[in-house]
């Protein structure tokens, strides 16, 4: 499964980067917003942090337009995945940048019938979001279920399940078991994901009884 951060704050990228777990990175309008800086500045430094696939969004909302600006942060990277919201729009532009070579990532995906959409226009990935529908009282990860077989049953599928709006460790874990190809984690439920109580415990009772044999490995 590969790892991706769902941010837009170079410090946390880079931090997250040194850890060798990174294989990309996505962020949105909202994300970029909260850094307060130039959003073509900011795509270009995550860029030159990490190799894999960085998903950069566009603002507007029309087809013409949407084209012109994934065409233009399409210019920024290699790397970059022009990212591109599940409407009628968004799936033609999804269609004529794939067509030029461009990664195209769907997002804001809520059921499989968009799902199936966002693979026939091609895209890189699909960026279904589970904590939002967790948060109105659906189940996020039966949607995922529901993409991966569908997307399974068909080997001409290339798209990507990309688990998004991610809420906790127990999200990836189950992308996992369902066999999505990549999760999008907030840099809290990455540092989550390493940590248990029983690990904490047992390191310090194993520490402790090092140093009651006296004993050095170096
Ligand atoms: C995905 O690419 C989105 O940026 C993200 O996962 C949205 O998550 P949220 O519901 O926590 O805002």
């Amino acid at each position: 499964m590969k790892f991706f951060v769902d941010t837009a704050d170079t410090e946390e990228i880079r931090e997250l980067s040194d850890t060798g777990f990174l294989d990309g990175v996505t962020t949105n309008p909202s994300l970029v917003a909260k850094t307060g800086r130039d959003f073509i500045e900011v795509v270009k430094e995550i860029c030159d942090i990490v190799d894999g696939p960085v998903s950069a969004e566009v603002a507007a909302t029309d087809f013409e337009t949407m084209l012109e600006e994934g065409k233009k942060l399409a210019g920024i990277a290699e790397n970059v995945a022009v990212k591109v919201p599940l409407t009628m729009a968004g799936l033609k532009t999804c269609s004529q940048l794939v067509k030029q070579g461009t990664q195209v990532n769907v997002t804001l995906c809520f059921s499989p019938a968009q799902a199936i959409l966002a693979a026939k226009a091609g895209a890189t990935y699909v960026s279904p979001f589970v904590g939002r529908l967790d948060d109105i009282g659906q189940d996020g990860m039966n949607l995922i279920g529901d993409i991966v077989q569908i997307y399974n049953n068909y080997t001409a599928i290339q798209t990507e399940v990309l688990v998004a709006s991610i809420r906790s460790p127990m999200h990836i874990v189950n992308a996992g078991l369902m066999g999505a190809e990549v999760c999008t984690i907030p840099p809290q439920v990455f540092k989550q994901l390493i940590s248990h109580p029983l690990t904490d415990k047992g390191l310090a009772a194993f520490m402790a009884d090092w140093e009651k044999s006296g004993q050095k490995i170096l």
